[in-house]
């Protein structure tokens, strides 16, 4: 079985994997060594779809994306963003994560600086091909852009001249579906949204129904680090989720697939982007984005966790 395949619209068509894998953690949380060990894994089982940042690893994480693709460019795509920048002067970051092969999240998100003006997209963009070895990205987001942003500087249109000059096959957002809402409504169009996606999280139902969307990103299908373990530990939550599909939820794994298979239901057609460094989290993630799920049931737990949000306090 074979993880499936999604368009998205681009200078050419872009087609790529279902399920992504989430570089936010690379080079902070996860060093150099078990972060490339982790991506080489994820692609042998045929992960196609890397989602990465200026900003993560303070700056290293597309420099380890881009030693990894060397040699694979044509079969990957790439996400990176512009607008969240790492540290002008990261010589003693950088240094820290060659000491301890990797720092501290908190660390590096302190160091961290924004700007939306044309001229500073522009200059990222130019040095993320550079950190990733390549000379297209295949799709760039504009991190946490917000409206006034937009209003400010105009930001969406340094990316359609970035397309123009072939730097870049697709762009969009990457924040929250109200922002994108906001952007659409007053004509500021984003032709990729990236937003969260999980069971607990309305983004993408939110931007569909208002005609947003057709293709997304979206991201965090466990709701980021900890969640997963908290709902574990939720009894409501857990009776209530085995009475929706139908089938009893017995360990963490269990739960882990049916969160996976939600995102997977709820962002298609799309892309979910998940973290998964740890070997058994990438084996059990392409397991369930190659299996078959039963959508009634599925539709079922979305419908329970919407109609009951104390359950998962
Ligand atoms: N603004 C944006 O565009 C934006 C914002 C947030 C995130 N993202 C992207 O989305 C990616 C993922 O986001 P996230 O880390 O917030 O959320 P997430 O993928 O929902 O959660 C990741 C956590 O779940 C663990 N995990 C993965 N598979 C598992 C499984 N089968 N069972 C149990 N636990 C599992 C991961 O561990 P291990 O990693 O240790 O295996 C990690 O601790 C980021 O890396 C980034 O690329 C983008």
């Amino acid at each position: 079985m074979t993880i499936p395949i999604v368009a998205f619209p681009g200078t050419s068509p872009i087609s790529t994997t279902v399920l992504g894998f989430g570089c936010a953690s690379l080079g902070s949380r996860v060093g150099q060594r078990k972060g490339t060990r982790a991506l080489s894994e994820a692609y042998d089982l045929g992960v196609r779809h890397f989602d990465v940042a200026r900003s993560y690893g303070a700056g290293s994480a597309e420099s380890i994306l881009g030693n990894f693709i060397r040699g694979k460019r044509e079969n990957v795509t790439v996400v990176t963003k512009a607008g969240i920048f790492p540290p002008a002067n990261n010589r003693l970051l950088a240094k820290g994560i060659l000491v301890a092969g990797r720092l501290s999240p908190r660390t590096v998100a302190s160091k961290r600086r924004r700007s939306y003006e044309q001229a500073a997209l522009k200059q990222s963009v130019h040095e993320s091909l550079r950190q990733l070895s390549t000379d297209y990205i295949d799709i760039l987001l504009l991190h946490e852009l917000t409206y006034r942003d937009q209003i400010e500087h105009d930001s969406l249109s340094a990316l359609r001249e970035l397309q123009d000059r072939g730097l870049i096959r697709a762009y969009g957002v990457a924040t929250h579906g109200k922002e994108i809402m906001r952007l659409e409504r007053a004509g500021h169009h984003v032709p990729i949204p990236q937003v969260p996606c999980n069971v607990l999280d309305r983004n993408v139902q939110i931007l569909r129904q208002q005609g947003g969307a057709t293709s997304a990103l979206t991201h965090s299908p466990f709701g980021g680090r900890g969640t997963l373990s908290s709902l574990y530990s939720n009894p409501v939550f857990l009776r209530e989720a085995s009475d929706a599909v139908d089938a009893p939820i017995r360990s963490l794994a269990d739960l882990g697939r049916l969160m996976l298979a939600c995102a997977l239901h709820l962002a298609s057609p799309g892309v979910v982007v998940c973290s998964m460094f740890d070997s058994s989290h990438i084996r059990q993630n392409v397991e369930t984005a190659t299996q078959r799920f039963d959508v009634a049931r599925l539709e079922a737990f979305v419908a329970k966790v919407s109609s009951n949000k104390s359950g998962t306090s």
